[in-house]
C-alpha cells in the first residue's frame, strides 16, 4: 500500500498510534494511498514544534524579505510540478482535471502575492499630544491552526499557509481526511526551498482526532477555519476557552439572480457554471437561481436542456466537465437531497445517479423548478450540484428572497440596466457579489462572508491582516520626570 507520511517538524512521521486510514479516488472507489490517523499526541508534537519555531530561531529573525523570496521559491516549486499537482488532486477529488490545472496555477498565484505582500506591512505613526512618538507596529499573531476542506484541497491550503507565512507565523494545517495528498506531495519540497523545520506543519486526520485537538490546543493562537457551519459552531465554542482569534467561513445558498434585461445565453452559461463547476461543490455555489417571471420558463427550459448536455466522466479525461463527488458520504448527502427536492419542487433535469458508470460517486447535475425559497433544497447547503429554481416580480422581491437565508458568501446579478444591478449590489447582504458573471476568484480580492457565511476575510492585501496582532508603542521624547508625585 501506497503510504503517504504526514509532516511534523520537519519530518516525514506515522502517527504515535501507528494508525492509518485510506484515501480513495473517488471515480473507482478504490483506495489509493493511506495516511497517518493523526491523534491528540501528534498535533501536541506539531503544536510543540510550531510553538518552538516560532519563539526561537532562525524564523523569528527571516526578515520579511526573506519570508518573501521563501513563498516566491514555493511557487515556483508548485509551478515546476504543475502536471503532477493537478492530477493527483484531479484523481483524489474527483475534479475535472482542467479544473485542476487552474486550481494549482491559483495556488502557486496565491504564493506569489503574499510573497510580494510580505515587505508591505507597514506600520503607522499617530499623532498624539504630548512631546512623543507614537508607533503602531504589526506583528505576526504566532502559531496558526489551519482546518481545511476537500473541495480545492491546495489551493485551500495556499489560501491559509501563504498569509500566515508571508506574516510570520508559523502553521499546523490539518487538511481535510478524504484530500490530503497534494498538500503532502508539495511538503516534501518545503526543506529544499528553505523553510525552517517546524514552520509548516501539516497533521492528517479526522475532525475528532485532529482537528479538534488543534482547536483546543494551548500553544496555538489562532484558527483558520473552512467547511461546515456545524463545524464552525464547534470551532467557535471551543476556541473560547483560550480566546483565540478564529476566523471562519462556512459557505452558503448564494442566490444568482437573474432579469429579464440580462443577454439570455450569457444568462443561462452563468446560472450552470455557477452551481455546476467542480461538481457543485462550491462553498459560493450559486444553488439559489432567481429568475423574473417574463423570461421564468424560457429559462427554465434553455437551463434543462442545456444541464443535459454536461459530460460527466472521468476526472483525468480532458473532455470531462464533470466528475464524481469527493466521497461516499458526500454522494449520500447528495443523493438523500436529489429525494428531498422530489418531494418538494418540480424536477426538470437529473435527479439520480447516472446509468453510465458502473463505479464512482456520480450523480446527474439536477435542477429543480418552482422551488419555494423556505423548501430544504433552498435552505440547506447541499454542496452539490443540485440548483434550485425561483421565479420572482421585479427588483424587491428579488431582494426579499436574496436575503431571506441565514447564509451570505456570495451572490450574483445579471442585468444590462446597470442602475438596478448597482442597487441591487448594495442590497444584497453578501461578501461577494458578482454582476454578469458568477464565480471568479482572484487571489488579489477579498473573499469572506457575512451572517453564518462566517467572518474575517481571506485574500487580498486585507488576508494577511487576520495573522497579524497590533502593537502600540509610546515613546517619550521628555528627559525630564513627569513631576505628578
Ligand atoms: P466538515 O466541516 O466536517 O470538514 C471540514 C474540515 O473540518 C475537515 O478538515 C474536517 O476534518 C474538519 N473537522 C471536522 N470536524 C471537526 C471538529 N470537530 N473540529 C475541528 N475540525 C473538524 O465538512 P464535511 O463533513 O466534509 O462536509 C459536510 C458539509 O459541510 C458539506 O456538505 C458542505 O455543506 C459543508 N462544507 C462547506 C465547505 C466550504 O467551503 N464552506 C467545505 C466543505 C464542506
Ligand atoms: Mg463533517
Amino acid at each position: 500500500m501506497n503510504r503517504v507520511r504526514m509532516y511534523i517538524d520537519g519530518d516525514f512521521v506515522e502517527s504515535s498510534s501507528d494508525a492509518w486510514f485510506p484515501v480513495y479516488d473517488p471515480s473507482t472507489e478504490e483506495i489509493i494511498a493511506e495516511v497517518p490517523d493523526g491523534n491528540p499526541a501528534d498535533v501536541d508534537r506539531a503544536a510543540r514544534a510550531a510553538r518552538a519555531a516560532f519563539d526561537k530561531g532562525p524564523w523569528p529573525q527571516t526578515t520579511a524579505q526573506d519570508r518573501g523570496r521563501l513563498l516566491f521559491k514555493l511557487a515556483e516549486c508548485i509551478r515546476q510540478q504543475a502536471a503532477e499537482l493537478a492530477e493527483l488532486e484531479s484523481r483524489n477529488c474527483g475534479k475535472p482535471i482542467v479544473e485542476a490545472e487552474y486550481d494549482v496555477n491559483d495556488t502557486a498565484t496565491c504564493f506569489e502575492y503574499y510573497g510580494g505582500l510580505a515587505t508591505k506591512v507597514l506600520g503607522s505613526v499617530n499623532p498624539v499630544p504630548d512631546n512623543a512618538l507614537s508607533l503602531t507596529l504589526k506583528e505576526p499573531v504566532g502559531v496558526a491552526g489551519q482546518i481545511i476542506p476537500w473541495n480545492y484541497p491546495l489551493a485551500m491550503a495556499a489560501w491559509k499557509l501563504a498569509p500566515a507565512l508571508a506574516a510570520g507565523c508559523t502553521c499546523v494545517l490539518k487538511p481535510a481526511e478524504q484530500t490530503p495528498l497534494s498538500i503532502l506531495q508539495l511538503a516534501k519540497s518545503f526543506e529544499e526551498i528553505g523553510f525552517p523545520k517546524g514552520v509548516i506543519n501539516i497533521v492528517t486526520g479526522f475532525g475528532e482526532g485532529a482537528g479538534s485537538p488543534i482547536v483546543a490546543h494551548p500553544l496555538v493562537d489562532k484558527i483558520a477555519f473552512t467547511g461546515s457551519s456545524a463545524v464552525g459552531k464547534l470551532i467557535l465554542r471551543s476556541a473560547a476557552d483560550s480566546i483565540k482569534r478564529v476566523t471562519l467561513e462556512l459557505g452558503g445558498k448564494s442566490p444568482n439572480i437573474f432579469f429579464a434585461d440580462a443577454d439570455f445565453d450569457a444568462a443561462i452559461d452563468g446560472a450552470l457554471f455557477g452551481i455546476f463547476v467542480n461538481q457543485g461543490e462550491v462553498c459560493s455555489a450559486g444553488s439559489r437561481i432567481l429568475i423574473e417571471k417574463s423570461i421564468y420558463s424560457k429559462f427554465v427550459d434553455a437551463m434543462a436542456a442545456k444541464a443535459k448536455t454536461i459530460k460527466l466522466g472521468p476526472p483525468l479525461d480532458r473532455s470531462t466537465k464533470m466528475g464524481p463527488l469527493v466521497s461516499k458520504e458526500q454522494y449520500e448527502r447528495v443523493r438523500s437531497y436529489q429525494e428531498i427536492g422530489k418531494g418538494e419542487a418540480k424536477l426538470v433535469s437529473g435527479g439520480g445517479r447516472p446509468q453510465s458508470f458502473a463505479k464512482g460517486y456520480y450523480v446527474e447535475p439536477t435542477i429543480f423548478a418552482d422551488v419555494d425559497n423556505n423548501a430544504r433544497i433552498a435552505r440547506e447547503e447541499v454542496f452539490g450540484p443540485v440548483a434550485t429554481l425561483i421565479p420572482f416580480e421585479g427588483e424587491s422581491e428579488a431582494i426579499r428572497i436574496a436575503n431571506d437565508t441565514p447564509y451570505g458568501l456570495a451572490a450574483a446579478v445579471w442585468s444590462r440596466d446597470i442602475f438596478r444591478a448597482l442597487r441591487v449590489v448594495k442590497a444584497v447582504r453578501a461578501g461577494v457579489v458578482w454582476v454578469n458573471h458568477m464565480q471568479p476568484t482572484y487571489v488579489e480580492a477579498p473573499w469572506g462572508g457575512y451572517k453564518q457565511s462566517g467572518f474575517g476575510r481571506e485574500l487580498g492585501p486585507g488576508g494577511i491582516d487576520e495573522y497579524l496582532e497590533t502593537k502600540q508603542v509610546h515613546i517619550n521624547l521628555n528627559e525630564q520626570p513627569i513631576g505628578w508625585y
